[in-house]
């Protein structure tokens, strides 16, 4: 923040329509921003908050073939549903439009013509697989066919999940297509590149240098692409969806979504500001050097909007760069990675309807427990405690305390304050220097550390109202009683405003509570913000205590789902034929001790292991190593086929036999072993 900006935009990655969004996307991405876009807001400051959907590209095409609906079906149905779970958490977006929209395909369109003709591309021609029925150029991961090691039948394009080889689609034997199991064939086609490469220079001293305040996970990912050296990315692709390339003999080639998903930020810019011309043209919240551009995004968006979309930002000419990317880590749930596939996932569309207004709980819990730094995780049980001992038994206690002894002694009107004790002024003291630490955690972007410091002023009124007991001293010394009110009515209002950016509902009835017209940031740390003799509205509980019953619900809703993708997996994965004893009896299974075990150069998927078998040494190679370091298998003992014929990969590297795992659900590999010790060269009968 040491320039002095006019004004800010900040956008929040646009969602694909492909599916409702979950707690993931609000944790990492949705309520950061707005609490950063609150905040300013109430600084008084010009922002825009960006947002929208992302309704291009290869998802919402498979979503529209899973359901048998059109994709444009399909992006209605979840940009409506998007839009409304947002607006119904209070992300506060200026606007929230679409990528299908008039105004996006036209200045998408006019930005990649504008690069084309003053030949920032590079055009390339490359053979791609093709299916000539369906007339479609397919993806690596559409295409299937035998693999060349293991001869497994159904293998991808980029990986045999049989013998763990990494493939290209080009060394499958008889690719077909994976959806309808066409044949296919070799054909030419030419797409646009952003040259990368010829970006290298000036992106690694404008990340690597001017921007070493950003995240370490940002700046981290930043240098390790740099360091690898970019290459020339396509930016068009073989698709009947999306924004049709403007430039002659491109029939059936649209823009690649990445290309036009970020330039969606400007478009709906465009669509606001032409709307409501008090904001101004579209192109000062763009272009002009005075303002800041800020990108709240999920990790896996890091490379799109550091080095691509600047690159994209920096061919065009005209436009800012970013100041900063905030980028967060994932959550899981309940020890899980989160999974749309496997409806793995608190959907917001869902939550609404089981914690009806219960809105400000779940940004509550995602924000203390954001995974700002590290992945985190999110537990219904630790949702429970959260909610009960810190917002219902510290906040909503402490103010509940206070407005309703104002109700009863003084009939809600602020009492007038008398002398202050030591502790009195202590307590004011403690909170007076809130409003710098905020501020500074919420403008570097520690929304977790900021939210800490609002409750930790509730805590310091919590002690005090306990402390002061005003509930006794009202027998013995009334006097006192208004001073004591006087201060812990100033706290609440204190929080009100506090709480704003992260808890917008609450802070909404409590102001309306203490009949606070406003929120005057400025004014945060004052304690004369209720003057004596103002009279009070009508207090309520501000929170509630969240019951067993209802964690339990959603912990047996998330059970369901397990057992029923369980079930799905058996059912994709039947029991095989029956055999018979003697075929049994052909394979010879052993116990291995594990001597060596390291990475093999050049193959990412594979350990190399050296193994005693009884006899003699042998060399066995399994594609394990996403889910083992090295030294942690040496000396187990694990099972293998003994007897299974050699077999050599394309290093030359020859594997004897084959070491057994299990296939967990999520695809994840478990070693097998024994349950003890046994001689190394055993039988596995
Ligand atoms: N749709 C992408 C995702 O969910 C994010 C797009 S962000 C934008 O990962 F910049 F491209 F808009
Ligand atoms: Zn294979």
């Amino acid at each position: 923040m040491e320039k002095n900006f006019k004004r800010t935009t900040v956008t929040a990655a646009l969602p694909y329509a492909n599916g409702p969004v979950h707690i993931g996307h609000l944790a990492g991405v949705y309520v950061p921003a707005d609490i950063y876009v609150r905040y300013l807001r109430l600084k008084g400051k010009d922002v825009l908050f960006i947002g929208g959907s992302d309704e291009h590209g290869v998802p919402v095409t498979i979503r529209a073939r899973k359901e048998g609906i059109t994709v444009q079906q399909v992006v209605d149905r979840y940009h409506y549903l998007i839009k409304d779970s947002f607006e119904k958490f209070g992300i506060s977006f200026d606007i929230y439009s679409r990528t299908t929209s008039d105004v996006h395909h036209k200045l998408a369109s006019d930005f990649f013509k504008k690069l084309y003709d003053e030949d920032k591309f590079i055009k390339q021609t490359t053979e791609q697989f093709y299916d000539e029925e369906t007339k479609e150029f397919l993806t690596d991961r559409n295409i299937r066919g035998e693999c060349p090691r293991c001869h497994a039948a159904d293998a991808y394009g980029d990986q045999c999940e049989k013998c763990g080889a990494t493939l290209s689609p080009e060394e499958l034997i008889n690719p077909y297509n994976a959806v309808n199991g066409n044949p296919l064939v070799k054909k030419e086609t030419s797409h646009w590149y952003l040259p990368l490469d010829q970006h290298q220079e000036w992106l690694e001293k404008w990340i690597l240098e001017d921007h070493k305040e950003w995240r370490p996970n940002v700046y981290g990912q930043c240098k390790s692409w740099l360091d690898g050296g970019l290459k020339p990315r396509a930016v068009t692709r073989d698709l009947d969806w999306g924004i049709p390339v403007p430039v002659e003999g491109a029939e059936g080639k649209v823009l690649y979504v990445w290309f036009d998903a970020p330039i969606g930020y400007i478009s709906n810019t465009k669509e606001l500001c032409d709307a409501k011309p008090e904001l101004g043209s579209w192109e000062t919240w763009w272009k002009d050097p005075e303002t800041r551009l800020v990108h709240f995004i999920g990790k896996d968006n890091i490379v799109f909007h550091c080095i691509v979309f600047p690159a994209m930002l920096k061919a065009h000419g005209d436009y800012i760069l970013p100041d900063n990317v905030p980028s967060n880590e994932f959550l899981n749930l309940e020890n899980d990675k989160i999974s749309t596939s496997r409806n793995w996932a608190v959907w917001l569309n869902e939550y609404l309807v089981d914690m009806p207004e219960r809105q400000d709980e779940l940004r509550y819990v995602l924000t203390a427990s954001a995974p700002e730094t590290k992945d985190n995780n999110f537990m219904w049980k630790d949702y429970q405690d959260r909610v009960n001992n810190e917002l219902v038994a510290i906040y909503g206690n402490f103010v509940n305390r206070a407005l309703q002894l104002t109700q009863k002694y003084y009939d809600g009107v602020v009492p007038a304050c008398g002398e202050l004790t030591d502790y009195d002024k202590e307590t004011l003291a403690e909170f007076a220097d809130v409003k710098t630490k905020v501020e500074s955690l919420l403008e570097n972007f520690k929304f977790r550390d900021a939210q800490k410091e609002a409750m930790n002023l509730a805590r310091i009124g919590n002690k005090y109202i306990a402390d002061m007991e005003p509930w006794k001293v009202i027998k013995t010394d009334p006097e006192r009683v208004k001073t004591i009110i006087y201060i812990s009515l100033q706290l609440t209002a204190n929080l009100a405003i506090a709480f704003e950016p992260f808890l917008p509902f609450s802070s909404a009835r409590l102001r309306e509570m203490i009949c606070m017209d406003g929120v005057n940031w400025e004014s945060l740390g004052s304690t004369e913000l209720l003057p004596a003799g103002k009279q009070l509205g009508k207090p309520s509980l501000l929170y509630t205590k969240i019951e067993d019953e209802v964690i339990q619900a959603q912990l047996d809703k998330l059970e369901a789902t397990k057992k029923a993708n369980e079930a799905a997996n058996y059912k994709a994965n039947p029991i095989k034929e029956t055999i018979s004893f003697d075929d049994f009896q052909k394979l010879d299974i052993r116990v291995g001790t594990v001597l060596e075990c390291e990475r093999v150069p050049k193959m990412k998927k594979l350990l190399k292991f050296r193994i005693d078998d009884g006899l003699e040494q042998r060399t066995i190679v399994s594609g394990i190593s996403a889910f083992y370091e090295p030294e942690q298998l040496v000396g187990k003992q694990v099972l293998f086929i003994a007897n299974l014929a050699p077999r050599q990969f394309k290093n030359g590297l020859v594997s004897e036999g084959m070491i057994l795992s299990a296939e967990n659900y999520d695809g994840t590999l478990a070693v097998t072993t024994v349950e003890h010790e046994v001689k190394p060269g055993s039988q596995v009968l």
